[in-house]
């Protein structure tokens, strides 16, 4: 199986991207997990992200294609992939199309989370996150069992940068201008599939199983 998942910010496309790839035993490659990773080990490539990740834009085409090219090859990938967060522009979809024509295999489908603006909102500014173990809460739909604790490892929960209410307002402009046209992207590589992800966590990830299940063996 291999796929896309695309949509705005906080729409849910990392959530779920964690259980379909440990459902179809496939690997998850999330460019902000591996981005914020490199902001944390301070390595060159996570400075200079940083500054573009914190305003909320989005970090230079060729740094983010290089770290997927190098994830693809991961044996983690061997079974398939989730794609969580990239490609997010056109010059980033058409370097993902050269990659895997490459190795000869091509992406089976791109799932367009769909949720409306002021869910997506909440979903943000309420999200919480372990700097330990980079497990995900929200404060009003997927608290954790003591308040600002993480449930797994027993960190303190911080708001990521991102989440302030300016730079979640910029990360929605530039999904608008920069990645929303992939959406016609791929529907005319008829490869898109829209999903209405405004409901709860299980019941989105209820009917996405569904949607991918004629991909799993492959
Ligand atoms: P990234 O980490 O990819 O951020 P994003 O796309 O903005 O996505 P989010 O993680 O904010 O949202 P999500 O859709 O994954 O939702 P989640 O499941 O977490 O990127 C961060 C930055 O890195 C970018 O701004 C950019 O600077 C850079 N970057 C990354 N990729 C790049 C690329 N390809 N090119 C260039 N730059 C790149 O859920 C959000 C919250 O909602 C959570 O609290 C969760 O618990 C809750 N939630 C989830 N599902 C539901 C539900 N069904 N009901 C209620 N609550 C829910």
């Amino acid at each position: 199986m291999r796929v896309v998942f695309l949509g705005a910010p906080g729409v849910g496309k990392g959530t779920q991207a964690d259980r379909i790839a440990a459902q179809c035993q496939v690997g998850k490659i999330s460019t902000g997990d591996l981005l914020r990773e490199a902001v944390r080990d301070q390595t060159v490539l996570g400075l200079e992200a940083k500054s573009y990740m914190d305003q909320g834009n989005l970090v230079p085409d060729a740094v983010v294609i290089g770290l997927v090219r190098e994830k693809l090859a991961d044996p983690s990938c061997a079974n398939g992939f989730v794609l969580d967060g990239f490609p997010r522009t056109v010059p980033q979809a058409e370097a993902l199309g050269t990659v895997l024509s490459s190795k000869g295999i091509a992406l089976d489908l791109v799932v367009n989370f769909q949720v409306p603006r002021e869910d997506i909102v909440r979903r943000l500014s309420g999200r919480r996150s372990c700097p330990k173990c980079q497990a995900t809460f929200h404060i009003d739909f997927a608290p954790p069992k003591v308040d600002g604790v993480c449930d797994r490892c027993g960190e303190p929960l911080v708001q990521r940068s991102d989440d302030r209410r300016d730079a979640i307002e910029m990360r929605l402009k530039v999904y608008g201008e920069q990645t929303a046209p992939l959406v016609r992207y791929y529907d005319e590589r008829q490869l898109l599939h829209p999903m209405d992800a405004s409901g709860a966590v299980d019941v989105v990830f209820q009917h996405l199983s569904q949607e991918l299940a004629p991909y799993r063996a492959t």
